[in-house]
């Protein structure tokens, strides 16, 4: 299985995502199957956030891993920019710690940037990593220019990790972002992998291209696309699913090796891109 380095942690390079999922009361026993079939196929990373559903995601994810031991998960966790100030974030990481039923987040980030001067919320952040309630924190939704003003602060080298939108329909991170983050050893944690399940009309699904690689292998398209978004060794996927078959299909995927025709032949099918583009956001 491919995996992703954290500093000098590896973790299995397809995670687990949670966004919408605990809201709705009558499914969340498929939602804890699906997240425990996740960790079962050997996941190790549950992404949430504080606001998924206001806490519901959190709360969810809490049950789902009573059954596993602590150590064997890497869970992320995410503050909202406006709690993300040096008076505010202790207390909403405190909340969501509480929320998930566990003492510490693996990775702990900013979910996008706010009005609160960047310096101090990394300020708050590393006073966070130096009380043991998050083992490293990051960023998410920052494009190259975030990044770079963001190393410029003191301390923001320290930066663990930036999750960004990036899926076979929208490749613009790596133009410039991905390889500078691969050069400073950040890892980059590729959301909504899968499109949301077409959900943005792209039809990456149904594609012909993919459909055939996918029969060459006997798997799901989905699963193609996913071996596609870890292929280079430094970004971490996220897929969410509230279906255990499907759960279990997207982690097996980190076993799935693309040759290198069938990475040019999607090449050939969704370029990838020449120029800057400004950042894909959901
Ligand atoms: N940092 C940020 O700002 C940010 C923003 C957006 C998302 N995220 C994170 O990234 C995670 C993933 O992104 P996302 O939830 O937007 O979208 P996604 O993972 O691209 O797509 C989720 C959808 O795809 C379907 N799906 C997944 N795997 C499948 C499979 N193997 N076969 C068939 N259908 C499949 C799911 O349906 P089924 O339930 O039927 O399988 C679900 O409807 C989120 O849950 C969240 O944790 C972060």
């Amino acid at each position: 299985m491919k995996t992703v380095m954290f500093g000098d942690q590896s973790v299995p390079a397809i995670g687990i995502g949670t966004w919408h999922m605990g809201d709705k009361s009558n499914r969340q026993g498929d939602e804890i199957a699906a997240i425990q079939a996740g960790i079962e196929a050997g996941a190790q990373v549950i992404d949430t956030a504080e606001m998924y559903g206001n806490g519901n995601s959190e709360r969810l994810v809490g049950k789902a891993i009573k059954k596993f031991n602590r150590q064997d998960l890497f869970i992320i966790d995410k503050v909202l920019p406006e709690n993300a100030s040096l008076a505010q974030l202790p207390k909403h990481l405190e909340a969501s710690l509480r929320r998930v039923d566990t003492d510490y987040f693996d990775l702990y980030l900013y979910h996008w940037r706010g009005s609160i001067p960047l310096s101090e919320t990394v300020e708050a952040l590393q006073a966070a990593q130096t009380t043991g309630k998050i083992k490293r924190w990051g960023v998410s939704n920052f494009d190259l220019m975030d990044m770079e003003e963001l190393l410029a602060i003191s301390g923001g080298n320290n930066v663990a990790a930036n999750e960004d939108l990036y899926n076979l329909g929208s490749r613009g991170t790596e133009y410039d972002l991905q390889s500078w983050q691969v050069d400073h050893h950040i890892p980059f944690i590729a959301y909504t992998p899968v499109a949301q399940g077409d959900r943005f009309g792209q039809d990456l699904t149904t594609n012909s291209t993919i459909l055939e690689i996918a029969n060459r292998h006997d798997v799901t398209p989905y699963q193609i696309l996913l071996a596609w978004s870890i292929r280079n060794g430094n970004v971490l996927a996220i897929p969410q699913s509230s279906n255990p078959q499907h759960a279990t299909e997207n982690i097996n995927s980190g076993d799935i090796e693309l040759s290198a025709k069938e990475l040019s032949i999607i090449d050939d099918n969704f370029p990838a891109p020449t120029t800057h583009a400004p950042l894909d956001i959901l």
